[in-house]
């Protein structure tokens, strides 16, 4: 029976339910509104709304659902209840009754549901914060098995310089690092406690607003019963990390996919993380890179649909915010799935060294270092740049690289050139010149590497 029964003469058609039900979705929140209505029950006792033996029989059946909701046992698919809210009453009634009718004292589902929904964010950070620290783990491991392996570093798409391949993983940790911190921010601004604010306007009845907070685990009350009741910031930050972290996956998926492709053929992807073609027998496709790009369009999708939802409600709440949910939830589960499986992906690739270094060394990636070399022998930049252009030009010209031309070719461009220009043309002088703080030599990148693995315990 609905909760609002008493009003009514006719109940509900069936189009109106299938619109209005989220106990398809909410159930997710069952743990979450079990606890919240412990805690509940406790401060209406301590406010003289129920008595010691009320709010303990009230407090051993609301435990006796939650380890039931832990244990998979709750028949939601049974119920015919609108949402958890009304489940967890008519299971409390159906154990209780006349006591169980209580619960609800000063009370309503819209500072329920605010509460329930920060509980439930508030867990999925913590996990989704652990999942973030296995894939920083992973690259690092990435890096550390191929500490020696040179690729070529692009920009746009174009062979630019040379790099460590463990400075290619240690960029990605900069930026789940970042994801990291942006989860810990959230978690610090979102944790206050709406419970206590009534429907829209607080309650009549003396509670104690900052023990249930405390016994909620959050930091404090929520300050204004009627933000208190409309705020969903809390899931639209959630949505945005998601969506900068997917984004963030999905240009590693990209240049893996690329890195993969037989064009550059520098790595190898795991059997357990590709699949086959029906028609092409000899394919291998990368579908586990290619799936943690495309989920972003749904998880941007969701960031996009909550924000449209909220920017046209007044105050307080309206049944609109009830389209919060399936979104977020859908988020955290692809979020989740996506960093795991990019965990596999890295673990179980290997990486042609050689192949890498050929390509790095092709495609004049060292006409910098020639532009560098002229201006060691006191030419202006600009003008230095202009003659490594020139040598290659010469290089195209004859089909080969630059580092093959005769000196007497280079000479022939610019007098200044010597002999000693051959070392500087090797692949790993340019690299391992670039030793400034953030640069891609051997030495920068060890320490980088070695700092990283070193704070990764330390990381909340
Ligand atoms: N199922 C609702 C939601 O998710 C709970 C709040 C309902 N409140 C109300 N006044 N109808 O938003």
């Amino acid at each position: 029976m609905a909760l609002w029964g008493g009003r009514f003469a006719a109940g509900s058609s069936n189009m109106f339910r299938q619109v209005n039900d989220s106990l398809p979705f909410d159930r997710v929140m069952a743990t979450q509104d079990l606890q919240g209505s412990i805690i509940w029950s406790r401060g209406l006792k301590k406010a003289g709304v129920l008595t010691e033996e009320e709010q303990a029989k009230l407090e051993a059946a609301l435990l006796e659902l939650k380890t039931q909701a832990e244990n998979d046992e709750l028949d939601f698919d049974a119920s015919e209840e609108e949402d958890i809210h009304s489940f967890v009453e008519a299971a409390l009634i159906d154990k209780l009754g006349d006591i169980g009718r209580k619960l609800h004292t000063g009370r309503s589902r819209n500072d329920q549901v605010a509460t329930d929904f920060r509980l439930w964010v508030r867990e999925h950070v913590d996990s989704l914060k652990a999942d973030l620290k296995a894939l920083i783990r992973s690259l690092l491991n990435t890096a550390s098995r191929h500490q020696q392996a040179i690729i070529p570093g692009y920009t746009h798409l174009q062979r630019a310089q040379p790099i460590h391949f463990a400075h290619w993983c240690l960029a990605y940790v900069e930026m789940f690092k970042r994801d990291l911190d942006r989860m810990r921010d959230l978690k610090k601004r979102m944790n206050q406690c709406p419970l206590g604010s009534g429907a829209l306007a607080g309650t009549t009845y003396p509670v104690d607003r900052e023990a249930l907070a405390e016994e909620l685990g959050f930091d404090s009350p929520c300050l204004n019963s009627l933000d208190a009741v409309s705020d969903r910031d809390f899931v639209l930050e959630l949505l945005f990390c998601a969506s900068t972290s997917m984004m963030h996956i999905s240009r590693m998926a990209e240049d893996l996919i690329f890195y993969n492709s037989g064009e550059a053929g520098f790595l190898q992807l795991g059997d357990a993380v590709t699949s086959g073609s029906s028609l092409m027998p000899q394919k291998k496709n990368p579908d586990a890179l290619e799936l943690m790009r495309g989920k972003c369009g749904r998880v941007f999708g969701s960031l996009q649909g909550l924000l449209v939802t909220m920017k046209g409600l007044p105050l307080a709440y309206n049944k609109d915010m009830q389209e919060d949910k399936e979104g977020a939830i859908d988020t955290v589960n692809q979020w989740h799935i996506c960093l795991c499986i990019a965990v596999e992906v890295l673990d179980s690739l290997s990486l042609n060294e050689d192949r890498c270094r050929e390509a790095a060394t092709q495609g004049f990636a060292n006409a910098t270092e020639l532009a560098d070399y002229l201006v060691g022998k006191g030419i202006p930049f600009r003008t230095g740049h202009d003659i490594a252009g020139k040598v290659v030009l010469a290089a195209i010209d004859k089909g080969c690289a630059i580092e093959d031309l005769p000196l007497s070719d280079l000479q022939a461009i610019c007098e200044v050139i010597d002999d000693d220009v051959y070392p500087v043309l090797q692949l790993e002088y340019g690299v391992n010149q670039r030793r400034i703080l953030g640069g891609t030599s051997q030495e920068t990148v060890t320490k980088a590497l070695y700092r990283e693995l070193e704070n990764l315990d330390k990381l909340e």
